[in-house]
């Protein structure tokens, strides 16, 4: 099963794992990299992930990151030992692919030079994600197989980082102090990092034979997608469930199902359109019910109603079989909540998620207001025990989003969910 954000991100994607891992036997990452930021409730303790998969949390679950990801080789190590310092038993549970490109520092001093240089910012992480890519594209990249040959590995991280170097001045910036140190910390993670090298697309392949359940975890969303997000406040890889396959090395036939995981709301990070977006007073009152802060820039997201153009768009390009609603507890204080189900455009009525991105600034969402429930859904357990108003808010988005919702979650620990089937 594939779990995929459906919006912009930060829909809970990490919740939804953790909440499902228990069921299955490996957990595998397909694409970005530590850009993401998956927070896990495990009794009173919080665990905000990064690279690792959100199954790491249930003992004895195997987790992988697959040839799709971008590897930071720094970051990854300091949240495995930040994860075995909090007594987590990781030993012979995580998998790197051999084929996954390694994320170095001077990706991040060239996201930072491209980002402060730019006179129209993406607003990233600062994570050093798109330079990764770029290089990946562009064939000049690092792979973990490259470390094998100690000698050749270094040269290539040097060649690279001389590269950044250049690219950095023309760009008018400087590299970071500490940045030679962490080179050189890098290259010393060579021994760690091929330890725990594996072909994961074989191992997934071996573990599907054995009858074994696979999630395959979904970082960022639909809407940041390269292809078909807001490009170009997206991005630099395919977010959608289409790309759980290439990321980790199966063919798409092996693919049974594919959850959407949709906040019931909508929240953004970063720079680009939100075409329900609040007005400055209810986008503050949301964020602050919701919690919307960045997980992992701890930036403010920005909020809005749920877009229901958006979800179907989702749908329609992740190919849902189900959708797992979250947050819905976030709106229990409200007395009316709405839900927008086209766009108002110079050119009339848009109903389907365009490609016009700069067009997407100027829309008028049209919306619809639902009566709110004011009442607690944070104990509910199945759909019968939510208000009569909360359960028809969810008829709604399923209809409008024209898929199955599969799961509702109205809390952030683990018990506080509803299967609906
Ligand atoms: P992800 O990136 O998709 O995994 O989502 P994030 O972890 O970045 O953001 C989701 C936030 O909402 C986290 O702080 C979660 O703990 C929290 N969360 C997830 N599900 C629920 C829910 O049903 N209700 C509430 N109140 N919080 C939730
Ligand atoms: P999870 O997995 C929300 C956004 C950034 C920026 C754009 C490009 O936690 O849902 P990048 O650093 O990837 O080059 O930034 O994408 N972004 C996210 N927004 N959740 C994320 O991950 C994100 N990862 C990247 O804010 O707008
Ligand atoms: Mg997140």
């Amino acid at each position: 099963m594939v779990i995929v954000g459906c919006q912009w991100g930060d829909e809970g994607k990490g919740k939804i794992v953790d909440v499902l891992a228990e069921d299955v036997d490996v957990v595998a990452r397909y694409q970005g990299g530590a850009n993401a930021g998956h927070t896990v409730h495990v009794g009173d303790e919080e665990f905000i992930l990064h690279q690792i998969p959100s199954g790491i949390l249930h003992p004895e679950k195997r987790c992988l990151l697959g040839n799709g990801v971008v590897l930071d080789l720094l970051q990854f190590f300091e949240e495995y030992d930040a994860l075995r310092d909090r007594a987590i038993d990781l030993e012979g549970r995580v998998g790197v692919s051999h084929r996954a490109h390694l994320l170095l520092p001077y990706h991040r001093e060239l996201d930072r030079a491209w980002e402060e240089g730019s006179a129209e910012k993406i607003g990233t992480t600062g994570r050093g994600i798109g330079p990764a890519y770029e290089e990946k594209a562009g064939r000049r990249g690092i792979r973990v197989a490259d470390a094998v040959d100690a000698e050749r590995f270094e040269r290539l991280v040097t060649e690279g980082a001389e590269r950044a170097r250049d690219r950095i001045e023309q760009l008018g910036g400087t590299v970071g102090e500490g940045f030679d140190r962490a080179l050189d910390e890098s290259l010393a993670l060579r021994g760690r990092i091929l330890e725990l090298a594996v072909d994961v697309g074989l191992e997934v392949e071996g573990a599907l034979d054995d009858g074994r359940r696979i999630l395959l975890e979904g970082a960022q969303g639909t809407a940041l997608d390269l292809d078909h997000g807001t490009y170009p406040f997206v991005t630099s890889s395919n977010t959608t469930a289409a790309a759980a396959a290439t990321g980790i090395g199966v063919g798409p036939t092996r693919i049974d199902s594919v959850l959407g995981i949709v906040k019931a709301y909508t929240t953004r990070v970063g720079n680009g359109p939100l075409p329900t977006g609040f007005d400055p007073e209810m986008d503050e009152r949301m964020r602050e019910l919701g919690g919307e802060f960045g997980a992992t820039t701890g930036r403010p997201r920005r909020c809005g109603w749920f877009d229901a153009v958006l979800s179907r768009y989702a749908a329609r390009v992740n190919g849902l079989t189900g959708v797992a609603v979250t947050k819905l507890d976030v709106l229990d204080t409200l007395p009316e909540i709405s839900v927008c189900t086209g766009y108002r455009t110079p050119r009339g009525l848009v109903e389907e998620f365009p490609a016009d991105t700069h067009g997407l600034e100027d829309v008028e969402p049209v919306l619809e207001t639902h009566p709110g429930w004011e009442s607690p859904t944070t104990e509910a357990r199945s759909l019968d025990d939510l208000p009569v108003n909360a359960r028809r808010y969810l008829d709604r988005l399923q209809e409008l989003t024209r898929a199955p919702i599969e799961m509702v979650s109205v809390g952030t620990r683990r018990s506080q969910i509803i299967h609906v089937r």
